[in-house]
């Protein structure tokens, strides 16, 4: 009796104290911190977001609204379920933060210490100081005919000798309409092109094949070959951020001669003609290549068949599988799920030989707008003989707020006319694209990220 006395007692004072410390929380002293990290790094000037959270000003004038979005868990945009598998930069906000945040916004919003300097962000020093920039000689203006653009593009360098590359980072121009880009790096062996300046810079995909876009970007070498490609060396949407691997790790030897080949240069719709200027920032390694990363993927254009075929009438919520077994122990760095409008769950785990599960992702609210590279906090060994599963369903019903029709029409995998996946929005894609190495003793002890 006595002991639960005081028990209760200590409870009291912990809710009083817990009280105490909630209307006590400022936003210098306890809300900056968490809020430059999970908000400023795209709510900047020139930011992925529509206007700055910085200071107290900034998150002052929107309270309510940050409140809503907070809740809702709307903001930041982080698709992933975090109790299912946690990545590296991890997005969402830990749960004792964001009560943090919630209370100081209930106790009033107040601003605490004035007199704290908080380090200036802005788009220049959100990342660091490469080693070579790579940009276009022009800027781009899309067609302002308020749809989708799809583009090839060929930034060409020279370097004055073979160097290693350890990271290629897109740094988007116009974040309000550069929505998606992918890109490979290519280089010209023993010299073997004379001119990598020639050709278009910029194609679109919707009009030419790959073969005929390679043609017009002239890309093959001068023996009329297909060069070395090292592919998806830089990923770009928003809110993604470049990886820096371990050292050695993804490190690519360049010979003087090279094209950035953009095979994905996705322009989001505006009315207007807009110009950007996109362009890419090189970092040079001192140490040569140790490990290469391997990428496959599973579903459209990949290993393994969609189960049923990826048709999805009108008015259904549909599922649909695919699998493939993994031969070789493999080290997984990072993942992609792909999916477009109709996308509403995509789960994914390995089944090993033993029949352990190992989660890999879960996204219980498909968003179209952010497909995040998901890099793991550690190397993830996945033994030889496991199974990769993929579930994925699509809402193609009117409840769907993003159904790009209304009705409802009936939606396929379909493949355009020159056999690539497209991104029109009248398809449906379902895609996991995963980057690994093989397998070496030890890597499930190696952190990843920056
Ligand atoms: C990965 C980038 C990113 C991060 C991180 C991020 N935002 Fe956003 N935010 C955006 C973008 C882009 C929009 C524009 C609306 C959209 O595209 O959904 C936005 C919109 C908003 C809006 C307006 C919502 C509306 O309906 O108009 C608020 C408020 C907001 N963000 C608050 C926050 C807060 C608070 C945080 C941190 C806790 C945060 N955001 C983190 C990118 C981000």
């Amino acid at each position: 009796m006595y002991h639960s006395k005081i028990i209760l007692i200590q409870i009291l004072f912990f809710l009083l104290f817990i009280g105490c410390k909630n209307d006590q929380l400022t936003f210098n002293e306890d809300i900056a911190p968490i809020v430059h990290k999970k908000c400023s790094i795209c709510h900047h000037d020139g930011g992925a977001g529509p206007f700055e959270l910085i200071n107290y000003q900034d998150f002052k004038k929107r309270i309510d609204m940050i409140e809503f979005v907070i809740q809702k868990n709307y903001m930041p945009p982080w698709p992933a379920d975090p109790n299912y598998r946690h990545f590296a930069q991890e997005k969402c906000l830990k749960k004792l933060d964001k009560e943090k945040i919630l209370n100081w916004i209930k106790y009033g919003a107040v601003e605490g210490d004035s007199t704290i300097n908080f380090p200036t962000i802005t788009k220049e020093n959100i990342s660091a100081k490469p080693d070579l920039i790579v940009s276009l000689d022009n800027e781009f203006i899309t067609n302002g005919e308020n749809k989708d653009q799809f583009l090839m593009m060929k930034f060409p360098f020279e370097l004055k000798k073979d160097t290693f590359i350890r990271k290629i980072e897109f740094i988007p121009d116009n974040r309000q309409i550069v929505h998606h880009v992918n890109a490979h790096l290519i280089t010209y062996e023993n010299d073997n092109k004379q001119n990598i300046f020639g050709g278009d810079k910029i194609v679109d995909t919707e009009l030419f094949s790959d073969k005929e876009a390679f043609e017009k970007l002239d890309i093959l070498n001068d023996q009329d070959q297909y060069p070395r490609l090292t592919p998806s060396v830089s990923n770009y949407l928003p809110g993604s951020e470049q990886f820096d691997y371990p050292k050695g790790i993804g490190v690519i030897k360049a010979n003087k001669k090279n094209v950035i080949l953009v095979n994905d240069f996705h322009y989001a719709p505006s009315p207007y003609k807009e110009k950007d200027q996109s362009y890419f920032k090189i970092y040079f390694s001192e140490i040569p290549p140790k490990r290469v990363i391997r990428e496959t993927q599973l579903g459209t254009f990949g290993i393994s068949d969609i189960i049923p075929p990826l048709i999805i009438p009108a008015n259904e919520i549909k599922k649909f599988t695919t699998k493939a077994i993994i031969t070789d122990d493999i080290s997984i760095l990072t993942i992609n799920p792909h999916m477009h409008l109709l996308g509403k769950t995509f789960l994914a785990f390995a089944v090993t030989l033993q029949d352990d599960t190992i989660p890999l992702i879960k996204i219980d609210n498909w968003n179209f707008r952010w497909q995040y590279f998901y890099t793991f906090k550690k190397m993830l060994k996945i033994p030889a003989g496991s199974e990769i599963i993929v579930e994925a369903t699509y809402d193609n019903t009117s409840k769907n707020p993003d159904n790009p029709f209304n009705p409802p029409q009936l939606i396929s995998e379909r493949k355009n006319f020159n056999g690539r996946g497209s991104m029109k929005t009248s398809n449906e894609m379902l895609q996991f694209i995963i980057n690994y190495l093989e397998y070496q003793e030890g890597d499930e002890n190696i952190i990843l990220g920056n």
